[in-house]
Parts: C-alpha cells; sequence; structure tokens
C-alpha cells in the first residue's frame, strides 16, 4: 500500500498577512513536487483569507491551526468551524501540545473538535505525543494510545481519509532534539496496529501518521522513508522559503 506523503507547515504565531504574502509568492515561483506530495500550510487566522485568495489557482493547499466545536455563540476568542468552512479550509490541526499545555485543552475538547471538524468536511490532523517524563517512564504507548482512543471512540463513524494523525513527542518540539527515525518508526508502527486493533487493517493501511518535531531538511528524507511515516508536521523550520523548498525536495528524492 503506498500512502501519497504530506508535508504540514504549522506557522504557529509567526507570518502575518503581508509575511504570507511574500511567503507565497515566492513558493509559487519554484517548481514543487505536488503531485508527488500533498503540501499544506496553516497559517495563523488571520492570514486565512489571504492565503485562500493567493493559493486559489495552486496545488498547495492551506488550513488552520485550531478552530472550536460550536458553530456560533458567547465564546469570546474562538473562531467556529462554520467559518473556516465558508473560507474552503481543508485542513484544521488539532489537540497541538502547544494547546493543551499552555491551553489546557484536554481530550474531551479535543474529541468534539475533531468530530465537528470531520462533519463539515474539513480534515483534523490530529496531534499526539508523550513528554520527556513521561518517556523515561517508559509509558509512551500508553500515553499516545489514550490520547488517540479518546477521539477515536467518540467518532460513530469514520473513513481513512478523514483523518490525519501526527505523533509530535511532546520533548522534540521547537527543542532541536528529534526522535531518532527508529524511535519515531516505532511509534508510528504501534499508532497503526492501534488503528488495525479498531478498524481493521485495510483502514490502517490507509491512514497517514505524520511526524512532528524538530523536523528540517536535513533529517526528513530518513524520517519520511520509513515504513509508518507518512509526512511530517514542520514549525521552525516552514518559516523560511528556502529551508521549506528544500525539505519539500528531499522528501521527493
Ligand atoms: P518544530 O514544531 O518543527 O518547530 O519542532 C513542530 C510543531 O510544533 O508542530
Amino acid at each position: 500500500m503506498t500512502r501519497k506523503k504530506i508535508i504540514v507547515a504549522n506557522w504557529k504565531m509567526n507570518h502575518g498577512i503581508s509575511d504570507t504574502l511574500k511567503f507565497v509568492s515566492q513558493l509559487n515561483r519554484s517548481v514543487l513536487p505536488t503531485e508527488k506530495i500533498d503540501v499544506v500550510i496553516c497559517p495563523p487566522h488571520t492570514s486565512l483569507y489571504t492565503i485562500s485568495v493567493a493559493l486559489d489557482a495552486s496545488e498547495i493547499r492551506w488550513g488552520a491551526q485550531n478552530c472550536h466545536f460550536e458553530d456560533n455563540g458567547a465564546f469570546t476568542g474562538e473562531v467556529s468551524p462554520i467559518f473556516l468552512r465558508e473560507l474552503g479550509c481543508g485542513y484544521v490541526i488539532i489537540g497541538h501540545s502547544e494547546r493543551r499545555k499552555i491551553f489546557l485543552e484536554n481530550d474531551d475538547f479535543i474529541a468534539k473538535k475533531v468530530n465537528k471538524s470531520i462533519e463539515l468536511d474539513i480534515i483534523p490532523l490530529l496531534c499526539i505525543g508523550e513528554s520527556q517524563e513521561q518517556r523515561d517512564k517508559n509509558q509512551t504507548f500508553e500515553v499516545v494510545k489514550k490520547q488517540l482512543l479518546d477521539v477515536l471512540n467518540s467518532i460513530i463513524k469514520l473513513q481513512p481519509e478523514q483523518i490525519l494523525i501526527a505523533y509530535e513527542p511532546v520533548w522534540a518540539i521547537g527543542t532541536g532534539k528529534t526522535a531518532t527515525a527508529e524511535q519515531a518508526q516505532e511509534v508510528h508502527a504501534f499508532i497503526r496496529s492501534v488503528f488495525t486493533q479498531k478498524y481493521g487493517a485495510d483502514f490502517a493501511q490507509k491512514i497517514r501518521i505524520l511526524y512532528g518535531g524538530s523536523v528540517h531538511s536535513k533529517n526528513v528524507s530518513e524520517l519520511t522513508s520509513q515504513a509508518d511515516i507518512d509526512g511530517a508536521l514542520i514549525g521552525g523550520a516552514s518559516l523560511e522559503v528556502e529551508s521549506f523548498r528544500e525539505i519539500l525536495y528531499q522528501v521527493n528524492s
């Protein structure tokens, strides 16, 4: 089973409208291997409309970094998934460790957001991963399985193309401390086995599981050539056009 590779840029709270436009115009001028790789850029909410227009005739996709699970209401500062759909948004990152840690999002809250995104045909990129302390205590599999099943068990009907999973060990995010290809592959294979147990082998073979945490142009190729690593979620190294473009070339090589 060959799964199309996917590279997702998570810009976090970086790049306002003018930097977004600059990035996209520079990226568009180059020839990117988008037939072989799905490329998704997730800018801050205020740049979403801009990117939707700038990428209109492009193969490059775009997504949001978060959304609420209600359509409307008294949720000051939140963004409705209905508004994202109105923009034509195709993807949304859900449950990133920064949201879990800084904004105290729990699995129940995350499950609601994943369900709502699926209902609206916005593909959620569900992030899961253990802390350094949990890894040191050999709890990686247990933690990742719980984060995954707390969400999957809440979904009534799921097709493999309706969701993406990102394995992001918290200790590797923004630290320059990448998981080795073996460490990442081991957890990815485990995540796929959780899907096999729940939905069967055919389903599990179609699920795309991305690795995230200090990915850059020098390590991306080794990581994404592992059997169960189908792409990468990239923060810091996705902010500069040159570096992001080099990552795409490396994945394609
Ligand atoms: P990083 O971030 O590539 O800067 O480690 C990854 C992420 O948080 O998604």
